[in-house]
């Protein structure tokens, strides 16, 4: 094959599933700012709109992450069946019509589990009635290229052969951790849902940037981090640069618009790895396959002809420090509003926190600001109702635990 293999991009974001290099024979993509945002970064390729009206010219390879959410746990789990996620057969549409050898997908572990496993096996069926027998799939974080961001997905390769499809699991990452060990202050990454007691939290990374992430006034799962005295939400440069974009591609970008991009994105690193690595398949790769549990989907795997496999890989989350992602100058504070109703969850919940975060938390809570489009009063439920010193003092008692566990030295 030449240097330039033909692909489509599917349900293509503002990019990530890509090789290191080389443009694609067209990008499918609904969203009108993704779309403004691939015309930046490739202003020579061809754009179309909805998948439902192109029409797979020849390509190589079919390239894309169909929307996840009907597959995520967060979703209602329609499955396959569900408008969005649907759009998978779409795109084995567009593998037939063009012709292609080889497609490449990504999507949320939630596929392994929706509908008791029912639907992973549909996408099986599914690429092999395309022609495309041999399935190979890896889950990857996107701490494994480096990135501190703990974002577990799942890529699919199926092809009509077994080397290319199994390419996926011939390399191993080799991220750039040159400043794995700085001298800079610890970090917490982490984002709270609307429930009342979920709160995600990770040490000098974050969590995964979410689909669908609210705009600034709706607020319901934002990212934040919380460093010295400092507590507050990522600005959206740097939730694109967490998923290995140059942050000038998305500038004079809304807030809201940026956030829900960058949470749709596949980590640039990550899909240039396995493109990179079906695209540039060796003859010479072993991989071993071992029978997988029945009834288990494995999380590293192979399927041809209904049966599946299993593939090991030892995975390393080794990733960079944060705060080289971070921006120094940012200094918007989280509201005292969105403090207070921290402050609530993380009691209800009895989570586990840093009590120099939480201590942080109440602190803001304590200044009392008008209340901004909720019914909720947070600042009356944490002074009134909840012990919060009472906590805190409970935090430190915990603390040896529970810093020794999540936190390192982090207060
Ligand atoms: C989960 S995201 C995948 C993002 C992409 N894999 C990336 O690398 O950024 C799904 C994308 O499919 C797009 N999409 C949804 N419905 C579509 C349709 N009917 N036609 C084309 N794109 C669609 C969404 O706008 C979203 O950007």
């Amino acid at each position: 094959m030449g240097q330039n293999p033909k692909y489509i991009s599917l349900f293509s974001g503002i990019g990530g599933l890509e090789p290191s290099s080389g443009a694609p024979v067209v990008f499918c993509e609904l969203d009108r700012v993704s779309r403004e945002v691939l015309a930046r970064a490739y202003p020579q390729t061809r754009l179309h709109d909805d998948i439902k009206t192109l029409k797979g010219d020849g390509a190589d390879f079919v390239l894309g992450g169909w929307p996840c959410q009907d597959l995520s746990t967060a979703g209602l789990m329609a499955g396959l069946s569900g408008v969005k996620s649907g759009l998978f057969y779409e795109l084995c549409r567009i593998v037939r019509e063009s012709g292609a050898h080889t497609a490449i997908m990504e999507n949320v572990p939630g596929l392994f589990i929706s509908r008791g496993g029912e639907d992973f096996l549909d996408v099986l069926k599914a690429l092999d009635e395309q022609g495309l027998k041999h399935i190979a799939w890896r889950t990857l974080n996107s701490t494994e290229l480096g990135l501190p961001q703990y974002r577990e997905r799942i890529f699919i390769v199926a092809s009509r052969d077994k080397n290319r499809a199994l390419a996926v699991h011939a390399r191993k990452p080799r991220p750039d951790l040159a400043d794995v060990q700085c001298d800079c202050p610890d970090v917490l990454g982490f984002y709270w849902t609307g429930g009342a007691r979920s709160l995600c939290i990770r040490k000098n990374a974050i969590p995964a940037l979410k689909v669908g992430a609210p705009s600034e006034k709706g607020g319901t799962s934002p990212i934040a981090v919380f460093y010295g005295t400092t507590v507050r939400k990522l600005t959206p440069e740097e939730a694109i640069q967490l998923q290995g974009f140059d942050r000038k591609l998305v500038e004079g970008i809304g807030y809201g618009d940026v956030l829900r991009m960058a949470g749709d994105a596949v980590s640039r690193p990550v899909g240039a790895f396995v493109v990179d690595s079906v695209f540039e398949v060796s003859n010479e790769q072993a991989i071993e396959l071992r029978p997988s549990e029945v009834g288990k989907v494995p999380e590293h795997g192979y399927w041809h002809s209904g049966r599946m496999c299993l593939i090991r890989h030892n995975r390393t989350f080794k990733h960079r420090h944060i705060w080289k992602f971070l921006d120094s100058d940012a200094k918007r504070q989280l509201s005292p509003q969105a403090a207070a109703g921290l402050c609530c969850r993380i009691i209800r919940a009895e989570a586990d926190v840093p009590s120099a975060l939480f201590e942080v938390l109440h602190e803001r809570s304590k200044t009392r600001t008008p209340l901004l489009g909720t019914k909720v009063n947070s600042f009356d439920i944490l002074h009134n109702e909840l012990d919060a010193n009472g906590y805190l003092k409970r935090l430190k008692s915990k603390r040896p635990h529970v810093q020794s566990e999540f936190f390192g030295t982090l207060d």
